[in-house]
């Protein structure tokens, strides 16, 4: 037995998204649903991750695509039903799965039943009171309470008919919750409670930075973005100290439960050791590592990152994570394929050429140097079959409300929340029923890369995932563990971790001569005469 098979199976998991809208549509109405993941279970376990975070599948209107949640204790008529939600749960764990659902604390949709009994209670009333109102500015309260921009563009602030404000850090359908209630206090713990009795394993915690506004509201004085974090530690509404009491309560309900719960927090903040104060021993076990996606693709920069998180998480004593893509970012071949590979990637609106092939070719790097990393890795759904961002989905069929949002001067997020294809030659390529048109359009081009097409086929990304996460399984190296850097030329990453292994990758434009070693455990191109090519990465057996 490896050291690594008796440490909690969290610090050390590979976790894979499923969006749930656009992974696997059961019933035909071109939306994904529970059937649908049901259905692609054994996919999944065949794949080698540890377990499936899903994104909300709760009772909402859509505005934000479940992220405007209207009953935290239900399932949209879209994706199921709660009965089919413990099924899959069961089946999920029978498949040796965890299930890691997507909790949204926040903010409610406006068509809450909090958030209509706050309407209908009027100002000063106690229902009020779970939400953020205010009076206006101005003479008559005509101006909104402050600068407060909602980070899909906008006031942050909308007016109701009896004249107050409400706060929504968001779109105008998700108004923000008064964490300083103690009855949103106590309804978040029931609503964790509900779904570990249904056997569910963690919740990702979105937005985990904002739940806390300072006192008073002041301004802000600079305007926002979703995924950009602030650079100020004392930022009005984002990475407030108060968060982590809310974290210490909820870790308290999750260690309630037998098998190791989790948290995973959804937290922008301004680098590591922020990101740490999420995963001291008390609070949260894992955050997501925003700091590496948004990392360019050199070698420096990428060292940089991987050393500074695993210190700021170590001295907390958590594992680190790492990720590359989400449903809220542009997805990296396609980040990778442009000169500039800094940040979350530009929209549509990009200009800059494309390569796909060199993009493909850095992903392909990528995921070996993600998977050697110590700690744990999230897996994007269609990462592994080599997607990209799709870029010209049209503008009337755009579903992201940062389109409306923005005046039409951003796309949105639409292009990396394309439903997946699975199998034949022509939409939807199995993602549902034939002739079932899927709710945002996919490209023709996707017949080559479907799971179909791209099994056994030993130069596909999904055989390189396959391969890589067998082998992570297999090797007592990989995982939760040390790693050591080698001397190497400039532009060139090359690690060392015991027992017996090395990953090297090279993001130079010159061939680097491999160090010596006994074998070719993994390579993510080819490596002729010991010598790695640029864009490449390997694992060596030494
Ligand atoms: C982060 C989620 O990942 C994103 O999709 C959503 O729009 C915002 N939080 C608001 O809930």
């Amino acid at each position: 037995m490896h050291a690594k098979d008796s440490a909690p199976w969290w610090r050390s998991a590979v976790i894979y998204q499923i969006y749930i809208r656009s992974f696997a549509d059961g019933d035909g109405d071109g939306v994904g649903d529970i059937a649908g993941i049901r259905s692609r279970l054994p996919y999944l376990r065949d794949l080698g991750v540890d377990a499936v975070w899903i994104t909300p599948w709760y009772p909402s209107p859509m505005v934000d695509a479940g992220y405007d949640v209207a009953d935290y204790t239900g399932i949209d008529p879209v994706f199921g039903t709660v009965a089919g939600a413990e099924e899959f749960i069961g089946e999920a764990h029978d498949h040796g799965l965890r299930v890691i659902l997507d909790i949204v604390p926040n903010h409610t949709s406006d068509k809450h039943a909090w958030f209509e009994a706050a309407l209908a209670g009027g100002p000063g009333s106690p229902e009020r009171g779970r939400y953020v109102f205010r009076t206006g500015k101005g003479a008559s309260g005509e101006l909104p309470p402050n600068d407060w921009q909602g980070m899909f563009g906008g006031s942050a602030w909308t007016r109701v008919p009896d004249g107050e404000w409400y706060l929504h850090l968001f779109a105008e359908a998700q108004p923000d919750l008064n964490w300083e209630n103690t009855e949103v206090r106590r309804d978040f713990e029931k609503v964790l409670a509900f779904w570990f009795d249904r056997g569910v394993d963690g919740f990702r915690i979105d937005v985990a930075h904002g739940l806390i506004k300072q006192e008073g509201l002041p301004d802000v004085g600079e305007s926002g973005d979703v995924l950009e974090p602030t650079k100020r530690e004392d930022h009005p509404h984002w990475d407030r100290d108060g968060v982590h009491e809310i974290f210490r309560e909820w870790r308290k309900v999750a260690d309630r439960y037998d098998g190791e719960r989790i948290f995973t927090a959804e937290a922008w903040v301004s680098g590591p050791k922020r990101l740490a104060r999420y995963v001291r021993p008390d609070e949260l076990q894992t955050a997501f590592n925003f700091d590496y996606l948004r990392a360019p693709w050199e070698a420096a920069k990428l060292r940089e990152v991987i050393d500074s998180s695993l210190e700021a998480l170590g001295e907390v004593g958590a594992p680190a994570t790492w990720v590359l893509s989400n449903h809220d970012v542009v997805r990296h071949v396609t980040r990778y394929g442009r000169a500039h590979t800094e940040g979350r990637g530009p929209r549509a609106d990009e200009t800059a050429p494309l390569d796909l092939d060199m993009g493909r070719r850095r992903a392909r790097a990528a995921a070996l140097l993600m998977l050697a990393l110590p700690g744990g890795a999230y897996v994007y759904q269609g990462e592994e079959l080599g997607l990209a961002e799709v870029e010209d989905i049209p503008e009337d069929q755009l579903q992201d409300p940062v389109w409306e949002r923005s005046g039409h001067t951003s796309r949105g997020r639409d292009g990396c929340r394309v439903p997946i294809p699975w199998s034949g030659d022509a939409p939807p390529f199995g993602f549902g029923p034939d002739g079932a048109a899927t709710w945002l359009p996919q490209p023709e081009i996707w017949k080559d890369l479907t799971v179909e097409a791209e099994s056994g086929d030993p130069a596909s990304m999904l055989e390189l995932y396959r391969a890589a996460l067998r082998l992570r399984r297999e090797h007592p190296a990989l995982g939760e563990g040390d790693l050591h850097w080698e001397e190497t030329p400039e532009g060139v990453l090359l690690f060392s971790r015991t027992p017996g292994f090395v990953c090297a990758v090279n993001l130079s434009g010159a061939p680097y001569t491999l160090p010596a070693h006994t074998g070719v455990l993994l390579a993510s191109g080819p490596v002729e005469g010991g010598a790695l090519p640029g864009d490449t990465a390997v694992w060596l057996a030494v």
